[in-house]
């Protein structure tokens, strides 16, 4: 059985004063409250570090936006996987579709990222997800298959392992319109189904694959409930203690 899990991506919103307030709200909310899924928390790298301080005695878990593909060196602005690691991340959120919009990243980037994230002990949440344009022409599963094909190119079964996949697609992101769940349910099967012809049908049985895209407390029960749906990467209702709290709760 896969365990769900339940990450939150706080985007670029909260500053040091209102990321301490965000997560002492949390773990209020959470003491006491039995849940069963793993939880990840993903802030702004400006606040990883008093986060994962806040979080210590706490089953919470901490996971970057982004990260770089190099070691280290000149490379202006930009942010390493040790780096990551050195303030507590054991996730990094990879290939968001924010970053491949408005950044520019390729397949080929997000491929790069993963594999340097893999080989320092990071897990990647993987994100992919066709945009509107892509659903009304049809080519959902194309779009997806060669985001999960190229972004996974030379990553082994062991490692697969390490990796969250997350089906976010774009159209869903951040308007209110949710995939219905029969809709996001299928292309978790079809991804499940291509991970297995990639590697084997216990790697894909394995392999956590998060729903993300207007996830709200009031719909998380119904998309946590499809047999391929094991989680959910949570944008804008992880900003209030009291929403994260009950989408973590509707997790069974
Ligand atoms: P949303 O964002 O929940 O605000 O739609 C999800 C995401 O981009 O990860």
């Amino acid at each position: 059985m896969r365990k769900q899990v339940i990450a939150g991506n706080w985007k670029m919103n909260k500053n040091l004063t209102e990321a301490v307030e965000l997560v002492s709200g949390l773990k209020v909310k959470l003491s006491g409250k039995k849940y069963t899924c793993d939880v990840i928390i993903c802030p702004p790298f400006t606040n990883l570090e008093t986060v994962s301080s806040l979080t210590k005695d706490t089953d919470l878990q901490l996971g970057a936006q982004n990260m770089c593909f190099q070691d280290k060196g000149a490379f202006t602005g930009e942010i390493s996987a040790d780096m990551l690691k050195s303030v507590g991340c054991a996730y990094v959120i990879l290939g968001h579709s924010e970053r491949r919009t408005i950044f520019k990243e390729t397949d080929e980037v997000i491929n790069k990222k993963m594999k340097q994230a893999l080989s320092n002990g990071l897990k990647p949440i993987f994100c992919i997800g066709e945009t509107l344009e892509e659903r009304e022409q049809n080519i959902t599963i194309d779009v997806v298959k060669r985001q999960v094909t190229e972004g996974l190119k030379d990553i082994s079964a062991e490692e697969m392992k390490n990796i969250i996949l997350a089906y976010e697609p774009v159209w869903a992101i951040g308007t209110g319109k949710t995939a219905s769940p029969e809709q996001a349910q299928e292309v978790h099967a079809e991804i499940r189904k291509l991970v297995a012809e990639l590697y084997t049908k216990e790697v894909a049985d394995a392999l956590v694959i998060q729903y993300g895209g207007s996830v709200k407390a009031n719909n998380a029960e119904e998309l946590l409930s499809q047999p391929d749906i094991d989680g959910a990467l949570v944008g804008g209702a992880c900003l209030t203690a009291e929403d994260f709290a009950a989408i973590i709760e509707a997790a069974k």
